[in-house]
């Protein structure tokens, strides 16, 4: 392991995806951290390979009143609703963020932005994929996925073959060459369908997973859910070997032909290289920062070289999709 001026080279880790350099395999999963440009350039600062954005609305949305997460050491429990200020805002951030010059001196460019957009319609998310694919995002991802706005957007666009593959169409026509990824939720019967129907609709890359459930906490004092919601998505370690089947569902169906955002309560280094070996070429990372801090980037990557040193791991090719190999 080699550290520059108290910065970890993670050169070994470097990979190219769909055009886009990624110095690492770790990327900020959505909504977790950082809703504006200067937390993602905090992230960036911290190591991560990628920024993900916090899901972006065709228009000022609110999410649900507090209390609106739950967690403990194992897991985490969340209904935040999805609030966003809307498109303005959201074009602000986006914008500021990617005019930054590059942020540590051997990186040869700033750290790729994924902008995660939202919709409760076909129309609203071609809407909204217009205006982001105008400030030209490194990739966008497609959030079809959130359990816990079931309520009132009804049952994800991710549980259905043809929903899925609609809301993919209608996102392709207006984001030209920009990488679309779409982010699949773990909450159907066979997760591997919904990930060839969307690359069949043209998505170049998959997400999985996002949030499982959803799940329950009650009060046992006042006898009554702990979220103001009832329920909400649940993430952190308790559901990594979820996310680990759910990536290799979807390579397998899809013959490993586009990259996947393994995500889903990868905290060290060794749960992101199981994740890669059931099929992922990237990392998503999320509730792990909770626990571990901003540095968790800087820690995986650092983690993930040493057990690549230690078993003579030359290259990342070595690892990803090698149980179906
Ligand atoms: C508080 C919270 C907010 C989230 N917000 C979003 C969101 O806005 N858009 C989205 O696509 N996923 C969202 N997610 C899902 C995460 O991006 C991720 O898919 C999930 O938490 C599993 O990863 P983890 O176990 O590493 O957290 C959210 C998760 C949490 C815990």
């Amino acid at each position: 392991m080699i550290v520059l001026a108290g910065i970890l080279n993670v050169m070994e880790l470097k990979q190219n995806i769909l055009g886009i350099e990624f110095t690492n395999p770790t990327v900020l999963a959505s909504g977790i951290w950082g809703v504006t440009a200067s937390g993602w350039r905090c992230v960036a600062k911290n190591g991560a390979g990628a920024i993900t954005t916090k899901s972006l609305w065709d228009k000022e949305h609110k999410g649900h009143p507090n209390p609106t997460i739950i967690s403990n050491e194992y897991w985490s429990l969340n209904a935040v609703g999805i609030p966003d200020a809307g498109p303005e805002k959201a074009r602000e951030e986006i914008a500021s963020y990617m005019a930054d010059h590059p942020v540590y001196p051997e990186q040869s460019r700033r750290t790729p932005l994924v902008a995660n957009i939202v919709s409760n319609s076909k129309e609203g998310f071609g809407e909204i994929a217009k205006v982001i694919a105008e400030l030209k995002p490194d990739a966008i991802e497609v959030n079809i996925s959130c359990p816990n706005v079931e309520d009132e957007l009804g049952k994800p666009f991710a549980c259905s073959k043809p929903d899925a593959a609609g809301v993919t169409e209608a996102v392709k026509k207006h984001t030209g060459d920009i990488p679309v990824f779409v982010k699949l939720s773990p909450n159907v019967n066979n997760i591997g369908e919904i990930a060839k129907a969307v690359v069949g609709a043209g998505a170049d890359g998959i997400t999985a997973i996002n949030t499982v459930g959803p799940g329950m906490a009650i009060d046992l004092k006042s006898r009554k859910p702990i979220l103001s919601n009832r329920v909400g998505g649940l993430s952190g370690r308790a559901i990594k070997p979820v996310a680990v089947r759910c990536v290799a569902d979807c390579y397998k169906a899809t013959d490993g032909k586009v990259p996947i955002i393994g995500t889903g309560g990868i905290y060290t280094g060794e749960d992101a290289l199981e994740i890669m070996m059931a099929g992922a070429s990237l990392v998503g990372i999320g509730t792990a920062i909770w626990d571990r801090g901003e540095e968790v980037f800087k820690k995986v990557c650092e983690e993930m070289s040493e057990w690549c040193d230690a078993n003579d791991v030359k290259d990342l090719s070595e690892i990803i999709g090698s149980i179906h190999k």
